[in-house]
């Protein structure tokens, strides 16, 4: 019995010592298992989305996973009115040029290689169809950008010549829109926005630095620093601008749309070329928008040349901000600010396109979710840079949420409003350039071990080389903003925001919701109706009662 005991107290002592050591070689071995489980089923969720779209919709753009058919969506992008669509146009292969870099980083190199061997034979850009610049550029020419640099192929130098004519303007700034095979239309509006015009620098200096003609990056950087050289004395940027007259459209800003990419390709810029003239653009900038747009952890809107907050808005494209103060070691304020994005995620399954927070409601009409990266690609970053084992339980909630709600037999499908979980017949191509790449990388990131890279706008890779930090070409005169002017006074547009337009209520239409609530009072305390601005449910005009409260009290 003595014997026993003593054998009892021995095997007790023994795992009291090794415990400490066995539980620390579990608690890793967990993490590397769960890792793998999880990159595993992304791996799943990238040959869902591909597969179906090489199925049903290849070579046109964009699969629609619900009838298994297709959309040629390219002229669709960002043309929130469908204006001048292409009576012929048949598609570019949108999806398959999104797909080239997360084929390489998931280990298909024989589909990589499959798929770029069909683009040099098959893909003309000689067509008559009218595309966004921004879009184009983020999406297709980074796309074919990216496989240049590993793969030599001259598809991506001819969609680069015809971006050329968009530039032809008195400012530099390129106009947003242009005909593939005619150049700039007729009548073409003038208007584009900060991101749109100021965020082609990484790819039109990658196509100058891989085929030793300057003019792409001559021109993209010639755009940046005519509105670079446009900022307000507190260095703030609008979001619309004319082309032609250089004048502000849209003054209020802050860091989604029409913005975002702006900063974003500004510190990539100097990572990619090593100049420092991004890096003092991009300080200047940062720092303006710490100072003016963020209030706690969230981030409003405020009016450029005052600083004064505009409208208290959570837009789902924000939620890329953490991880570019990643980027910049701002690790502590991307952590807090992450947090909140990810309990918004929490509280309705996925991330809605605009919360009003003010109010402490969801917005109107813009209650869908297309299949946004954002919120996963800061997941990743954080998780690169603090190694906190919580931003893994993030990326399974996100990957959960995405299998639930929006996995369908033929793909995954756009969720049209978060509150029902109703879906949209759209599968996004960014949903393979991005959301799953980002998932991928944030459980392996072995791709990214013997290389750095960047990542585009659209999570298209771009080695950083040393060789690509030389001076870069010295041959732009920037613009005369001051002759500018006075040549065009005559011009003045006014933002949709400016003429409150409110939003249309059919959401088949897609048209944008310019309907918001200028909030200069953070209080709601008021003295004239000036100061109360629009419902942005009603679209009225809200009054100021006599105690000075803002509502939607009847004139009488
Ligand atoms: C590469 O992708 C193709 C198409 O989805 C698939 O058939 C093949 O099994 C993949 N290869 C690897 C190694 O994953
Ligand atoms: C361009 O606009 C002018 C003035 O509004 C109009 O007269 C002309 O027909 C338009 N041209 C085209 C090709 O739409
Ligand atoms: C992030 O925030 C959480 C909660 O506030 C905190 O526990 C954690 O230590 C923070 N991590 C970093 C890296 O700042
Ligand atoms: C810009 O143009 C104005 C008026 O045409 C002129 O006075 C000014 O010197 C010019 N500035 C530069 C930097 O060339």
């Amino acid at each position: 019995m003595a014997r026993c005991l003593y054998l009892l107290w021995f095997l007790f002592f023994w795992f009291l010592l090794c415990s400490s050591t066995l539980l620390k070689i579990t608690a890793t071995e967990d993490l590397s298992i769960k890792k793998g489980i999880l990159k595993e089923r992304v791996r799943k969720m990238f040959y869902h989305a591909y597969d179906n779209y090489m199925a049903h919709a290849f070579p046109h753009d964009e699969l629609k996973p619900i009838s298994k058919t297709f959309t040629d969506s390219l002229s669709e992008l960002g043309n929130l009115k469908l204006e001048h669509l292409p009576g012929n146009y048949k598609g570019s292969a949108l999806t398959l040029i999104e797909s080239l870099s997360s084929l390489l980083i998931l280990g298909n190199n024989t589909e990589f290689e499959r798929a770029v061997l069909w683009l040099s034979d098959n893909l003309i850009f000689d067509v008559d169809a009218r595309v966004n610049l921004f879009e184009c550029n983020i999406r297709v020419l980074g796309g074919l950008g990216s496989a240049l640099v590993i793969r030599q192929s001259y598809i991506a130098e001819d969609l680069g010549r015809r971006f050329l004519l968009a530039f032809d303007t008195p400012s530099g700034v390129p106009y947003a829109w242009i005909n593939l095979k005619y150049g700039v239309m007729e009548n073409e509006t003038t208007e584009t926005s900060t991101s749109g015009c100021g965020s082609l620098i990484l790819e039109m200096g990658a196509l100058s630095r891989l085929t030793g003609d300057s003019r792409y990056e001559a021109s993209a950087l010639r755009a940046l620093r005519m509105i670079w050289s446009m900022r307000s004395p507190l260095n703030l940027m609008g979001t619309t601008l004319d082309v032609v007259s250089g004048d502000w459209i849209e003054h209020s800003s802050g860091i989604g749309a029409g913005v975002d990419s702006f900063y974003e390709y500004l510190l990539k810029a100097y990572i990619l070329f090593g100049n420092e003239e991004f890096w003092n653009m991009f300080k200047s900038a940062y720092i303006a928008v710490q100072k003016y747009f963020r209030h706690g952890p969230w981030y409003h809107e405020s009016d450029m040349r005052t600083g004064k907050a505009t409208y208290w808005q959570l837009t789902s494209l924000q939620a890329f901000w953490p991880g570019l103060q990643i980027l910049v070691g701002d690790v502590a304020a991307a952590n807090s600010s992450h947090r909140e994005f990810f309990h918004v995620w929490e509280k309705y399954g996925v991330l809605p396109e605009r919360y009003l927070l003010d109010m402490g409601m969801l917005h109107p009409t813009e209650r869908y979710y297309p299949l946004r990266p954002e919120l996963a690609e800061s997941t990743f970053y954080l998780y690169q840079a603090t190694k906190d084992p919580w931003y893994l339980d993030v990326g399974e909630t996100i990957i959960e949420s995405l299998n639930r709600y929006t996995k369908v037999d033929g793909g995954f499908a756009s969720i049209r409003d978060v509150t029902t979980m109703q879906l949209e017949d759209h599968q996004h191509s960014f949903f393979l350039s991005e959301t799953c790449k980002y998932l991928y990388l944030l459980f392996d990131d072995s791709f990214l071990a013997n290389q750095n890279y960047i990542f585009t706008t659209e999570g298209h890779l771009l080695p950083v080389r040393s060789r690509w930090h030389a001076r870069l070409p010295e041959t732009y005169v920037s613009t005369n903003l001051t002759s500018l002017k006075n040549k065009h006074q005559q011009y003045h547009q006014e933002s949709a925001m400016t003429q409150q337009i409110c939003p249309a209520t059919n959401l088949a239409q897609k048209l944008e919701s310019v309907c918001h609530v200028p909030d200069a009072r953070i209080d709601h305390r008021c003295k004239v109706n000036y100061d109360c601005g629009i419902d942005s449910i009603t679209c009225r005009d809200r009054s100021c009662s006599l105690a000075g409260y803002c509502g939607l009290w009847s004139h009488h």
